[in-house]
């Protein structure tokens, strides 16, 4: 392997760490303290272990932090209701409806009833439409996070090619909108994208979330690049004997072991761009809750 690794575990720890001495010091000086509500509808279980962590890590931060969990035959009235009661509630500055809701419940219809000034994921049209128009705006954790490893590691990102491959609203399009704002030449790829390979090849700046394990070859990797991989997929163990009794492991959408013979730095699955979400959360948190209070906006 010659590719430095991107410690995203080590560098959303950090994060967390000062976003909790400003959270500690927004509440010394103006008696404020920042407040995220998370809802989880049905039983999913990887959702239920997200937002599990996310409560845990904006308590820990020091942030007022409430977690509602309802039945999956929970009506789209009944949803909307409480994130009305949310919006309206002084406590609490971050709304996150955690996402894919069970079926029967348009997430459009509900993403569209929170206030865009709590929309802690950026999911709102009017935090999609503030971001492509440059304005400020609470902009989807993950892409949030992938900028902050790139800066760290690059610094200015003027001029530079990237490409994303996906294009979800939680994580591809928001993520071509802050590489444009950085001023890279941005393509946006996809599972219909031809010739993808070679598209790759041209990235200075790779962002891989599409889903599919392993699907980003080494070869695929300009040499030299710097690779973010947002897959995070379970597959079964490479012990035959352990993938028998449903041993499983991670891997992302980039085999890794091949990229990381080209690529200048990547980040591993896990302990990769992963631990960025949650630490972008309570960030966007901290910074709805300054907006809403008209406090200067930490810069973390
Ligand atoms: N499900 C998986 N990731 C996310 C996320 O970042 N936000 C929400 N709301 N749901 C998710």
């Amino acid at each position: 392997m010659t590719a430095t690794l991107i410690d995203g575990k080590a560098f959303a720890a950090n994060l967390r760490e000062r976003l909790a001495g400003e959270v500690a010091k927004m509440q010394a000086e103006h008696g404020v303290t920042p407040g995220l509500a998370v809802v989880l509808v049905g039983d999913d279980a990887a959702s239920a272990v997200y937002v599990r962590n996310k409560g845990e890590q904006a308590t820990a931060a020091g942030m007022h932090s409430v977690t509602h969990r309802l039945p999956a035959e929970t009506n789209e009235a009944d949803l909307i209701a409480l994130v009305q009661t949310l919006n309206a509630d002084p406590a609490i500055h971050g709304i996150l409806v955690q996402l894919p809701l069970p079926k029967g419940l348009n997430p459009d219809r509900v993403i569209a009833a929170i206030d865009p000034d709590k929309d802690v994921d950026g999911l709102h049209v009017i935090n999609a439409g503030r971001l492509s128009a440059g304005l400020p705006a609470l902009t989807s954790c993950t892409p949030v996070g992938c900028m902050l490893l790139l800066k760290d590691r690059l610094g200015d990102l003027s001029g530079m090619r990237a490409v994303m491959v996906g294009r979800s609203n939680l994580m591809g399009k928001p993520m071509a909108q802050l590489l444009l704002a950085a001023n890279c030449t941005v393509t946006i790829a996809h599972s219909r994208s031809k010739d993808l390979s070679s598209i790759c090849r041209e990235a200075d700046i790779l962002v891989v979330a599409v889903g599919q394990p392993e699907m980003v070859r080494g070869d695929w990797i300009k040499p030299g690049a710097v690779v973010l991989d947002v897959g995070m997929n379970r597959v079964p163990s490479k012990d035959p004997v352990k993938a028998a009794a449903g041993g499983t492991r991670l891997v992302g959408d980039v085999a890794f072991e091949e990229a990381a013979q080209g690529a200048s730095a990547i980040t591993p699955v896990p302990g990769g761009v992963g631990p960025m979400t949650i630490a972008c959360l309570l960030r966007n948190t901290l910074e709805a809750c300054a907006r809403l209070h008209g406090l200067p906006t930490p810069v973390l």
